[in-house]
């Protein structure tokens, strides 16, 4: 099998929901980190295998194939082919999956992978509230199969919030607390410059938007929650956002033809599943798994990224995996930083990757959970 290698990471700064970026077409976000990323990296566009990208809600200008659309829109060679993903708040960390695997299959030799998400302008569920035009309510009510296995119940993000949030006896505060590092560190990040090397600005959206310096315990705990009776507010959800990341995949004779420096190994990559009711659990099992698959450790583990979906998410896998809360999410999360659904993925490894570099770290861990319960996980040695 051949080595799959990171040479380069780029991203936008995150916007807030009708932000900097709001007015941006999806296809020029991505646009917009394809060509930062070929740049940086002074590689032939025309070298590149595929581009790979995820998005979540692929309606109206995020439909039709919307990598192959940014990589056009760009002004790339259009001999260059695209293909967008979906595994829901995952895709583009599957995008980074799939592109390892192309070429750790020895089919492919340069990859772009990537994501890009504009929740300004088409809202979250976009697609599957679409489905209502034709009789539809969403994507699992009328599907025989579905209802003989889980019923007529909720199935959501939030309800599974609170279902984590409740199981293992999360309390409010106790999710506040976490809630106020979370913009504490991105907003000391941002104070120190650590996303400087990472984020490329685009027009008004120079830096990310979500962090809340100000917030308090004490302005949380004055929130509504989200359903009624539930522990979870605002505050403790991943922000609406818009942006876009993209990442370069080389392989041991790219990075000689090309002479690319290669920045980490993809040292690991799995992806496994949970219940979907739970929907949100599914980083723990993975994370189990891809320990056990890799011959590692949680304490090997330098630096962590796990997706901020919702607090709850984060605070009951840290309790399953043990993991040093200092290792983890060291600039904040989507919490504060916010998530962009499809880009969150690619995200997530840029931050990571460039955090790995700044601290000397070996080993860094990225996982996220995604709708229908399943949860990539992708282990990268820095070089
Ligand atoms: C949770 C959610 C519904 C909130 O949406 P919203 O109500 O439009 O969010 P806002 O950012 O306007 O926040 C609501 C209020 O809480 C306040 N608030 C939010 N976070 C706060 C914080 N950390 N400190 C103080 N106040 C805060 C806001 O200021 C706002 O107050 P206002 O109404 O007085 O302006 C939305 O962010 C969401 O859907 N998040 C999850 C997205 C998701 O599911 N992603 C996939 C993951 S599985």
């Amino acid at each position: 099998m051949t080595e799959a290698y990171l040479v380069e990471a780029v991203r936008t700064p995150v916007g807030r929901r009708g932000g900097g970026l709001a007015g941006v077409h999806p296809a020029d976000l991505g646009a917009h980190v394809l060509t930062a990323l070929m740049d940086r990296s002074d590689v032939d566009p025309a070298a590149i295998d595929d581009v790979i990208f995820g998005c979540v809600d692929a309606i109206g200008p995020q439909a039709g194939n919307i990598a192959r659309t940014s990589w056009l829109a760009a002004g790339l060679p259009d001999a260059v082919p695209g293909v967008t993903v979906d595994r829901q708040c995952g895709s583009s960390q599957q995008a980074l999956h799939f592109a390892a695997q192309a070429v750790m299959s020895g089919t492919a030799d340069l990859v772009v992978a990537g994501g890009v998400q504009n929740m300004s302008a088409i809202p979250i569920s976009a697609a599957m509230l679409a489905g209502r035009a034709y009789g539809f309510d969403d994507p699992f009510r009328g599907s025989t199969g579905w209802q003989r296995r889980y019923g007529d119940q909720e199935i959501s993000q939030f309800r599974a919030a609170e279902l984590i949030a409740a199981k293992w006896s999360l309390s409010r505060p106790e999710m506040e607390v976490y809630a106020l590092s979370s913009h504490q560190k991105a907003t000391a990040a941002l104070a120190q410059g650590r996303f400087a090397r990472e984020t490329v600005p685009l027009g008004s959206c120079t830096t990310d938007e979500g962090p809340r310096p100000t917030t308090t315990l004490a302005a949380m705990a004055a929130l509504p929650t989200l359903t009624p009776g539930g522990t979870v507010t605002a505050a403790l959800a991943s922000q609406i956002s818009d942006g876009a990341a993209a990442l370069l995949v080389a392989s041991a004779q790219a990075l000689h033809t090309h002479g690319l420096r290669p920045r980490a190994r993809i040292h690991h990559l799995s992806v496994r599943a949970d219940d979907p009711v739970y929907m949100l659990t599914g980083p723990i099992p993975a994370t189990a798994h891809a320990l056990r698959r890799s011959g590692l450790t949680i304490d090997d583990i330098d630096l962590i990224e796990i997706n901020e979906a919702f607090v709850p998410v984060v605070l009951a896998w840290q309790r399953e995996t043990g993991a040093d809360p200092a290792r983890v999410n060291i600039h904040g999360g989507a919490v504060a930083l916010g998530h962009p659904l499809g880009a969150t993925g690619a995200r997530l490894m840029t931050t990571l990757l460039h955090a790995l570099e700044d601290t000397g770290g070996r080993y860094g861990l990225q996982t996220m959970c995604e709708g229908g319960g399943t949860a990539n996980v992708t282990i990268i040695e820095r070089l």
